[in-house]
């Protein structure tokens, strides 16, 4: 293997796209339809209502696709891991039928928009495998396939792979795609602006106010007025009395690019047996590259996070061979308690706001789908799939069960690292590493920088009030509650928390970083009363 380090840790998407950057919003504006998040939904959904000759503004509180959808896999196929067998259970074989029109329903506007603007993004049909490595992942392939027939999927049976893994079986979606997401995104951006449609970056929506209109109050103090607002932000930046906290779980999983020594497969493989593997071809520079991923877990239990990388890494390198390790990322995602996303009106009676969410690592085809429905919505038209994805739909089996388990799960997070001892100190820490310390008696989140400053943290949730764990790949600190996640110092990086982490006050008031010898001489001291 080439003995380069990693170019880049993070999505090569960002590396070879050129996306034009916007200002700030400064002053109060106001606009028939304000879409905060700059991701696929945020996207879509204002050139969508744009085309239909509403005033629209478009808020990111960063910069445009450098969250969720700057990380995807890009994979556009509507095979969403194991879900139309357990959708027809749930839901029965009528939804679960709709679950898979709507998928390709968006499939086809993406392709549809690739064609209408020539947008030259790496678009490529290729077919969509799951595969199985064990009997228990057969016999769940069997049951998927049944379903396909069912539902009248396109879909098919092999019994080998073409690369190096030993199956048992694959079930195969004929016809899915993958893309380049930012190079098809930035020409929608720009469709969007050519229809007038105005951005501002770095304006982060804090609050929203119902009134005669709706009032999206930003951090920096400008306000946009409003006849109707879309949350398109990955965790709804407002709840509006919709729980959604306590109604969706985040997980973590990882991602790799390489440029492998073996022959690259056609196809986009899925594995359904743990520990999940995901797998696509791409371009990079002219050449042909592979995506290797998996290692998914729940935010704030990755434990050592650097283990998933190795994890990917080893098995890059047993199935392909590494000829160059190009880029690593991760991703974060959310699932709501039934799987299917949330998309629509934020709360039954309210026609104004509406929410995407939820989309269970398929954000292209889903955050495609949401932009459709909800333009939809705000036209008045309606559709066969609003129903289906309502976000105020509550089927008892399984939303009940997952919502009892994931609350369960948070209660004992509360609970348990409150009452977790710890024994490092934050004199132990090596330079770059983050660990939970005591200091003073105190749990405490310490990180030690490159200029061997440590910065010392209350691991309090701001959300509410579950202890955060470090992220060592990610140099977060991530709440495994409802996956709120923080900088090193304390910086919220991604919601529901909207507040950032407190930072614990040293002898120094004024300074929020203390030195190993510093530190040694204040635990000497007793403490005061
Ligand atoms: Fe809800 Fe941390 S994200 S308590």
């Amino acid at each position: 293997m080439d003995k380069q380090q990693w170019t880049k840790p993070q999505p090569m998407w960002l590396e070879d796209t050129s996306l034009p950057s916007f200002n700030e919003l400064k002053e109060d504006t106001s606009a028939d339809v304000a879409v905060i998040g700059g991701g696929i939904t945020g996207i879509t959904t204002a050139y969508l209502l744009a085309k239909q000759g509403k005033q629209v503004i478009l808020l990111d509180s960063d910069h445009l696709l450098n969250g969720t959808t700057g990380h995807t896999t890009a994979k556009v196929t509507a095979q969403h891991g194991l879900i139309y067998y357990e959708l027809m259970k749930h839901f029965g074989t009528e939804d679960a039928s709709l679950y898979y029109q709507a998928q390709m329903s968006a499939f086809s506007l993406i392709e549809e928009l690739i064609q209408k603007y020539d947008i030259s993004c790496d678009w490529k049909k290729e077919d969509a495998l799951l595969y199985a490595t064990t009997n228990k992942g057969a016999l769940k392939l069997d049951q998927e396939y049944e379903a396909y027939r069912k539902i009248g999927i396109e879909g098919s049976l092999n019994e080998s792979l073409p690369f190096d893994v030993e199956a048992k079986k694959a079930l195969v979606m004929h016809n899915q795609a993958r893309f380049h997401p930012l190079k098809y995104l930035s020409a929608l951006i720009e469709e969007f602006t050519k229809l007038g449609g105005e951005i501002y970056e770095n304006t982060k929506a804090i609050d929203l106010k119902e009134g005669a209109k709706l009032e999206i109050h930003t951090g920096s103090g400008a306000t946009v007025t409003c006849d109707k607002a879309v949350s398109c932000s990955h965790f709804p930046f407002y709840d509006g009395k919709g729980f959604y906290f306590s109604r969706m779980y985040a997980e973590r999983s990882y991602l790799m690019a390489i440029e492998p020594e073996r022959e690259i497969p056609d196809g986009m493989y899925l594995s359904v047996d743990e520990p999940k593997r995901t797998i696509r071809t791409a371009e990079y520079n002219g050449k042909p590259i592979l995506l290797v991923g998996g290692e998914s877990h729940k935010t704030g239990m990755g434990v050592n996070t650097s283990f998933h990388y190795n994890a990917i890494e080893e098995f890059a390198a047993q199935t392909f061979g590494i000829k160059k390790k190009l880029f690593q990322w991760s991703a974060q995602d959310l699932t709501t308690l039934d799987k299917v996303p949330y998309i629509g009106p934020i709360t039954r009676r309210n026609d104004r706001v509406f929410i995407a969410t939820g989309f269970r690592k398929w954000g292209m085809t889903n955050g495609t789908l949401a932009a459709q429905l909800i333009s939809q919505s705000v036209a008045g038209e309606d559709s066969l799939f609003h129903s289906l994805f309502k976000p105020s739909r509550f089927k008892t089996d399984p939303s009940m069960k997952q919502f009892l388990s994931q609350n369960f799960d948070v209660a004992v997070h509360l609970v348990e690292g409150k009452l977790e001892l710890v024994a490092d100190r934050p004199q132990n820490l090596k330079k770059g590493e983050g660990l939970v310390v005591q200091w003073k008696g105190e749990r405490a989140g310490a990180f030690k920088d490159e200029e061997d400053q440590i910065h010392l943290l209350d691991t309090t949730c701001t959300h509410m009030g579950c202890e955060v764990e470090w992220n060592d790949a990610e140099r977060t600190w991530d709440c495994p509650c409802h996956g709120s996640r923080f900088s090193f110092d304390g910086t919220v990086v991604e919601g529901p928390a909207d507040q950032p982490l407190m930072k614990i006050a040293f002898p120094y008031p004024e300074q929020q970083q203390i030195t190993s010898d510093e530190i040694n001489a204040e635990e000497e001291q007793p403490d005061q009363i």
